[in-house]
Order: C-alpha cells, then sequence, then structure tokens
C-alpha cells in the first residue's frame, strides 16, 4: 500500500500550493512552453491534481497517472463529472504505458525520488515527450519557517532515530543531481525559473495537528509507540519555543522549475 492512501484526504490542506498560486503558476508554464489549445500534459505522480488542475479547467488535454488510488479519488472530487480532457491513471508511473511522442508537456512535481529506477524513469519521459517538447522538473520549495519547524521534529525524531532520516535525505538530494546530468547528455537546453513566491500562514497548532495525522514522511516509518512518545516531546517543545500554539509563522514559499526542452 502507498503511505499516500491514508493521507490523501488531508494531502491539500498540509501542503502550501492553493488553487489562485497554481493558477499563476499555470500561467506562467503556459508562458514558457508557448502553449497552443492543443499542447497536452502528462503529470507522473499527480496526487490530488493541485499542479494540473488549471490547465483541466481551461481546456487542455491532461493526464495524471498515480500509485495511490485514494489520492486519485481526491483528485476527481475536485470535478462534478470527470471533464472529457483529463484523464487518469492508477498504476506505476515507473514505466509510462504511452506510445513513443505522445505529450507535449511532462511535468513532475515531488515525485522524482520516489521512482525506483531514475535513468530509466528518465528515459521513459524523454520518449513519450514529442520533439521540442518540454520536460519540467518542479519543486514548491519549503516555507523557510515549516522547515525550521520540521528541523525542531527531526532533531526530536533523531534522539530515537539516528541517522536513518539523513541518509535518507542525502539519497534524494543525489538523485536531483541526476536529473541535470541526464539531459545534459542528451543535449537538452535547461533552464532555471522562479514560476511564483507567495507567503504561506500556518498557527503552531495547526502544523502540530498536520505532524499528528503523519502527514510528511518523515513521519511514515515511525512505529506507533515511538511516533506518539516524539509528538508529546515536540508538543511540549512548541509550547516552551513558541509564544503559544496560537502564533502565526508567516513565510514565503516558492515554486521553482527546471526546465529541458527535448531536441
Ligand atoms: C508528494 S506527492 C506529490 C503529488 C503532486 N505531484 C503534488 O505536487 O501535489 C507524491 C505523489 O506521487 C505518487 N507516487 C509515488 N510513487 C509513484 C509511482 N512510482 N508511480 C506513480 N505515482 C507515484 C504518490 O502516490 C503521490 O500521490
Amino acid at each position: 500500500m502507498n503511505y499516500y492512501d491514508n493521507i490523501a484526504q488531508i494531502y491539500d490542506q498540509t501542503r502550501w500550493l492553493t488553487e489562485p498560486v497554481a493558477e499563476e503558476v499555470a500561467d506562467f508554464i503556459l508562458e514558457l512552453v508557448c502553449a497552443t489549445p492543443e499542447t497536452s500534459f502528462l503529470e507522473p505522480g499527480v496526487g490530488t491534481g493541485l499542479n494540473v488542475l488549471p490547465f483541466v479547467r481551461r481546456g487542455y488535454s491532461v493526464t495524471g497517472i498515480d500509485i495511490s488510488e485514494e489520492m486519485l479519488e481526491q483528485f476527481r472530487q475536485k470535478f462534478n463529472e470527470i471533464p472529457p480532457n483529463l484523464k487518469l491513471i492508477h498504476t506505476n508511473a515507473s514505466h509510462l504505458p504511452f506510445l513513443d511522442n505522445s505529450f507535449d508537456v511532462v511535468l513532475t512535481v515531488h515525485m522524482l525520488h520516489a521512482v525506483s529506477d531514475l535513468r530509466a524513469f528518465l528515459d521513459d519521459i524523454n520518449r513519450v515527450l514529442k520533439p521540442g517538447g518540454f520536460y519540467l522538473n518542479c519543486q514548491w520549495i519549503t516555507p523557510p519557517v515549516r522547515k525550521e519547524f520540521e528541523d525542531y521534529f527531526r532533531a526530536i525524531l533523531a534522539k530515537y532515530e539516528g541517522s536513518k532520516q539523513e541518509s535518507k535525505r542525502i539519497n534524494a538530494a543525489i538523485q536531483e543531481i541526476n536529473v541535470e546530468e541526464y539531459f545534459y547528455s542528451k543535449g537538452c537546453k535547461s533552464n532555471y525559473f522562479v514560476a511564483k513566491e507567495w507567503t504561506v500562514k500556518n498557527t503552531v497548532r495547526e502544523l502540530l495537528r498536520f505532524f499528528r495525522a503523519r502527514a510528511y514522511g518523515l513521519c511514515w516509518q515511525v512505529p506507533d509507540e515511538t511516533f506518539h512518545k516524539i509528538m508529546n516531546e515536540f508538543e511540549e517543545f512548541c509550547l516552551q519555543h513558541y509564544n503559544s500554539l496560537e502564533e502565526v509563522l508567516s513565510s514565503e514559499a516558492k515554486f521553482e522549475i527546471w526546465a529541458y526542452r527535448v531536441v
């Protein structure tokens, strides 16, 4: 079972991309790829559709793949009826079930770390893109105060788990470097963009609730009993560190894109 099945219902509220921000990011992407009404999009690891919902609403052809049926179900629930320009496929995206030259744009957002063979996955992305098509490797950067909040949690977690989490983070970073190298070796031009910066606000109490719900990957592998102890310690820490659990933490988030135009 994919852990996202467990958190699908609360996924959107625990992340920081809102629908109005996604609309502005979509404007940026449409201009970047010089979209025409025929431009087609594929998002492997589409989740609840936060990134591609604006494209669907504007009538573009969108295909989303996800290994979590519950995440796809959350996406479906955003429509009264699934529009004909949206195709959702429940499968492992490690092998893309499409013919060569099928899409104008492939985007991935926070999912590359989840594929078992990154090189094979990138080969597949390259294969299903039309010549002159775009691969957009995107991330919404964690707002600094939320990152700091996460680091406080991580410090308590490390007391129970040693260096396990740290090595996972290093592996993810190594994979990111490989994307750049991969497309460079294919002779692709790459460009970096910040599509949008915006302010995210949460109370400490809300963030604690998200952690209690195990909304983030760093909480998933921890056994229940240990997790319960960690959360009690973390809440105690927050009570002392912040003025109150109602304190609002506010900082800037970013939607970043590494764009590769395939030749
Ligand atoms: C962090 S979420 C990102 C969802 C969405 N891209 C977003 O930005 O909100 C990762 C998503 O990738 C999906 N996923 C992970 N591994 C996958 C795989 N091998 N094939 C398809 N989907 C996968 C998960 O089920 C989850 O919905």
